[in-house]
């Protein structure tokens, strides 16, 4: 039997929030519920973010309201979290819905300062010091905890990243307690030969206490239709977890120039054809993966279609 990788579809999250228009709430319980059937391992299904700086997801607590009736058994749903205050969000969330509805939560930092600064307002040890109360919460309430770096091969307002600049960030996030790391090609900068060498170099620094390639999901953005390669070239060099999103929506919308809206992530059926084609399996239904997708969009043209111009 070819070895199973793990897939997160990060579409109702990464996907929609950087879409100009607004998907009514019950049409992304809809799609969560949709993507979840599909078989994918875990769902990123929204941010406890301010709804001052992404206003496409200012809508979570109400989404979690809708999720709670009915979460399939055997996927794991999760949600980013800036801060303290976003984890009290998800608290109050699992609280409402009287189990733990979202069981991990993202928590995220990157590799390059301007971008730390214009994504949250931070430092990047600043994200990390509020980081701590975060972690700790997510503890004692047996949520899992996973730390994105982002700007892991290049910066929208910096350049080229360091991949020792990467593996320092990995480090202190695994110091800091979390279970598992998101490296994210924020801008889809990567080649097969950067992807690789990022990724050697953080496997490198993460010794076997910190669990070493286990632990790490790859996280990519198409912009020059590469990603495929890199996903392959990760799993050459041992990751067997990778984050798609659905119908390539995506990108963060304080990755964007002037000149270029930040870019899509890799379309999870892309990621998909990936996987297989390295002769690794994974327990998606693609019949049901391609509905999701219709749906997505369908509903991203219509909030385009509502936003205004
Ligand atoms: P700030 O403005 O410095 O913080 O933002 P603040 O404490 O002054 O708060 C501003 C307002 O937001 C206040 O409301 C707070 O109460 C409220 P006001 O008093 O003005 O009415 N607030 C919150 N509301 C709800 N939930 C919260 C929350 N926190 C504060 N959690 C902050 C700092 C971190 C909050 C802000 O910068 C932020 O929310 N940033 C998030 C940006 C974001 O979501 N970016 C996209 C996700 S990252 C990404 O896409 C990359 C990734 O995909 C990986 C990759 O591709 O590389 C993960
Ligand atoms: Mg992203």
């Amino acid at each position: 039997m070819p070895e199973r990788v793990r897939i997160t579809e990060v579409g109702p999250r990464d996907g929609l929030q950087n879409e100009p228009g607004m998907v009514p709430t019950p049409a992304k319980a809809e799609l969560v519920r949709t993507l979840a059937a599909a078989g994918v391992n875990e769902v990123e299904v929204t941010s406890f973010v301010s709804p001052r700086w992404v206003p496409q997801l200012g809508d979570a607590a109400a989404l979690c309201e809708l999720l709670a009736a009915d979460k399939a058994a055997g996927v794991v749903y999760s949600a980013l979290v800036p801060n303290e205050r976003g984890m009290e969000g998800v608290l109050e969330a699992n609280a409402r819905a009287g189990r733990r509805l979202i069981d991990k939560i993202g928590v995220f930092t990157a590799a390059s300062e301007s971008f730390s600064q214009k994504n949250t307002n931070a430092s990047i040890a600043e994200t990390i010091e509020r980081f701590r109360p975060v972690v700790r919460l997510a503890r004692q309430h047996g949520i899992e905890v996973r730390g994105y770096v982002s700007c892991v091969i290049a910066c929208p307002f910096e350049g080229p990243t360091e991949p020792l600049a990467v593996a320092a960030i990995a480090g202190r996030l695994m110091d800091l307690g979390v279970d598992e790391l998101d490296l994210g090609d924020t801008v889809g900068a990567g080649t097969p030969e950067s992807v690789g060498r990022m990724l050697a170099t953080v496997l490198e620094a993460l010794d076997e206490s910190h669990g070493g390639s286990a632990k790490v999901t790859l996280h990519l953005h198409d912009t020059h239709a590469r990603a495929a390669e890199c996903v392959r070239v990760g799993l050459e060099l041992g990751i067997r977890s990778f984050d798609g999103a659905i119908a390539g929506l995506g990108g963060c919308p304080y990755a964007g120039t002037p000149g270029a809206r930040a870019p899509g992530n890799i379309a999870t059926a892309a990621l998909l054809d990936a996987v297989e084609r390295a002769g690794f399996s994974h327990r998606v239904d693609r019949a049901k993966l391609g509905e999701a997708a219709a749906l997505a969009q369908r509903l991203v043209g219509e909030a385009r279609a509502g936003a205004p111009s």
